[in-house]
């Protein structure tokens, strides 16, 4: 049988959608990201980002079935990304992550977590402003 992954050992499906179901009502309300979004309805973003989540973290891998090769910055590329955006993102997602609980969540994989959180942010950044 193979290891536990670390998608299994925060509670798996339930947590992530836990967390992006939170950070997406963060960004409903959110007048910088909002506005970004193509679309009036989040909810397809929403599934977006919680299959690429499970998949990065070891769980199923639906993100690449349905999408292929993640190419983030490459999909990230007409939205304008500086610093401004990227705090408001983190910010949501600090909130997400903050909303999961300490039992399903430990302090080792939730600092994982929240460095790859803020590792990522940086990276998505396309623009000085
Ligand atoms: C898509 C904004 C960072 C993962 C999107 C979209 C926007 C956006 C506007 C298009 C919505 C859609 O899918 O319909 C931002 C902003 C960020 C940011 C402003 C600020 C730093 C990140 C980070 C990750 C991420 C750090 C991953 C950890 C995704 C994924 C998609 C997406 C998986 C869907 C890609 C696809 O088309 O398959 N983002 N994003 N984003 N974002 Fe971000």
């Amino acid at each position: 049988t193979p290891a536990q992954t670390f998608y299994d050992e925060v509670g798996g499906a339930e947590t992530f959608h836990k967390i992006t179901a939170r950070f997406y009502k963060e960004v409903a309300a959110d007048e910088v990201l909002k506005p970004l979004y193509p679309e009036e309805d989040l909810g397809p973003a929403e599934r977006r980002l919680r299959m690429f989540l499970e998949q990065y973290w070891g769980g199923p891998r639906t993100y690449s079935d349905e999408r292929g090769h993640p190419r983030l910055r490459m999909r990230h590329h007409p939205f304008t990304i500086g610093p401004i955006e990227r705090d408001a993102w983190l910010r949501c997602m600090h909130t997400a992550i903050a909303s999961i609980d300490s039992a399903t969540l430990d302090d080792v994989h939730r600092r994982a977590l929240t460095d790859y959180m803020e590792m990522a942010a940086n990276s998505m950044m396309n623009s000085m402003i």
